[in-house]
C-alpha cells in the first residue's frame, strides 16, 4: 500500500520542501499551487525524486470550490489519504487601524477558510488511511507561524489567521486522534523563502531558519505511531527572544 500525501503550496518554498522529503519517502502526491506551469515543472521533479505518483491540481485556495476539486482528485488517484499538508497561506502586514478589510478577508480566505473546508472535505480519506495504517494512523500537518502564539503589532490579521489554526488542530485532535487521525501545528519564525523576502533587509536571510528546519519536524510527526498526538511546535530563530518571528 502506497501512502499518500496533499500538499498545499506546493510549488515553492516550505510546500515544495516537504513534497520533496515525501517524494524521496516514496509517496503518492496530490500537489496545489495556483501558478500551473510552476507546478507541472514541480512535479516531474518529484517523480525523479521518488514519488510514486504526482497529481497537480492549479487552484486558488481563495476559491471556495478548490477544496472540492483537490479532495476528488486526490480521492480518484489515490483512493485514501495519509497526510494531509495544510501549508498554503498569504503573509499580509499593517496596523489593525489602517488594515484594509478586502485584504482581511482574502487573508482570512487563504489562511483560514481554505484549511478548514479542506479538512473538512478529506476527513474521509484520511479515515480510510487511517484504517490502511493501523499503528500508524492518518496525519493532518498546518504550517501556522509563531506570529499565532505570540502577537506581534502589524501583524494581527495574519497572527490571528495563525493562532486559529493552532486551535482547529487542537479540535481536531479532540474530535479524532481516537481514531487515528492526529494533527500537528508547525509554529516558525521567520523561514528563508519568498514569502520573508520583505524582512530580508532588517533580519538578514542567512539568520531565518531554513525550509528544511520544517521539513525534518513534518518528516518526524509523519513517523509518529497513532498514540502520539503533538498538537503545537513552536520554533524560533537562534538568536531572537523566542516570542517573535
Ligand atoms: N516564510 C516564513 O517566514 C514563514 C514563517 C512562518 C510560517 N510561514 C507559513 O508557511 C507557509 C508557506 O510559506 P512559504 O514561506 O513557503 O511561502 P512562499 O514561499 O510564498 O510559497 C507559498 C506557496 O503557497 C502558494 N500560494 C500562495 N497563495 C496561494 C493561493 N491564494 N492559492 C493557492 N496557493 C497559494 C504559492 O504558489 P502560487 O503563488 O503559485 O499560488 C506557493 O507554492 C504559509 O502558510 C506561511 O504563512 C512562513
Amino acid at each position: 500500500m502506497t501512502d499518500s500525501a496533499l500538499v498545499t503550496g506546493a510549488s515553492r518554498g516550505i510546500g515544495l520542501g516537504i513534497a520533496r522529503r515525501l517524494a524521496e519517502r516514496g509517496y503518492g502526491l496530490t500537489i496545489t499551487a495556483r501558478d500551473r506551469t510552476r507546478l507541472d515543472q514541480v512535479a516531474a521533479g518529484l517523480r525523479d525524486a521518488g514519488a510514486t505518483d504526482v497529481v497537480v491540481v492549479a487552484a486558488d485556495m481563495a476559491d471556495p470550490e478548490a477544496s472540492h476539486a483537490l479532495v476528488a482528485a486526490h480521492e480518484e488517484h489515490f483512493g485514501s489519504l495519509r497526510a494531509l499538508i495544510l501549508n498554503a497561506g498569504v503573509g499580509t502586514a499593517g496596523s489593525i487601524g489602517e488594515f484594509p478589510m478586502r485584504r482581511f478577508d482574502k487573508t482570512v480566505a487563504v489562511n483560514l477558510t481554505a484549511p478548514f473546508a479542506l479538512l473538512q472535505r478529506a476527513l474521509p480519506l484520511l479515515r480510510k488511511g487511517a484504517e490502511e495504517n493501523p499503528g500508524r494512523g492518518a496525519k493532518v500537518v498546518a504550517v501556522s507561524s509563531i506570529t499565532g502564539v505570540y502577537a506581534e503589532a502589524n501583524l494581527a490579521v495574519y497572527g490571528a489567521t495563525k493562532a486559529a489554526l493552532l486551535s482547529l488542530v487542537e479540535t481536531l485532535n479532540a474530535e479524532e486522534s481516537g481514531s487515528g487521525i492526529s494533527a500537528t501545528a508547525i509554529a516558525p519564525g521567520y523561514v528563508d523563502t519568498d514569502m520573508s523576502e520583505w524582512t530580508k533587509d532588517r533580519i538578514p536571510a542567512d539568520t531565518m531558519l531554513t525550509v528544511n528546519d520544517v521539513v525534518e519536524l513534518v518528516d518526524a510527526v509523519l513517523r509518529l505511531s497513532d498514540r502520539a498526538v503533538l498538537s503545537k511546535m513552536v520554533l524560533s530563530r537562534a538568536g531572537a527572544s523566542g516570542y517573535g518571528a
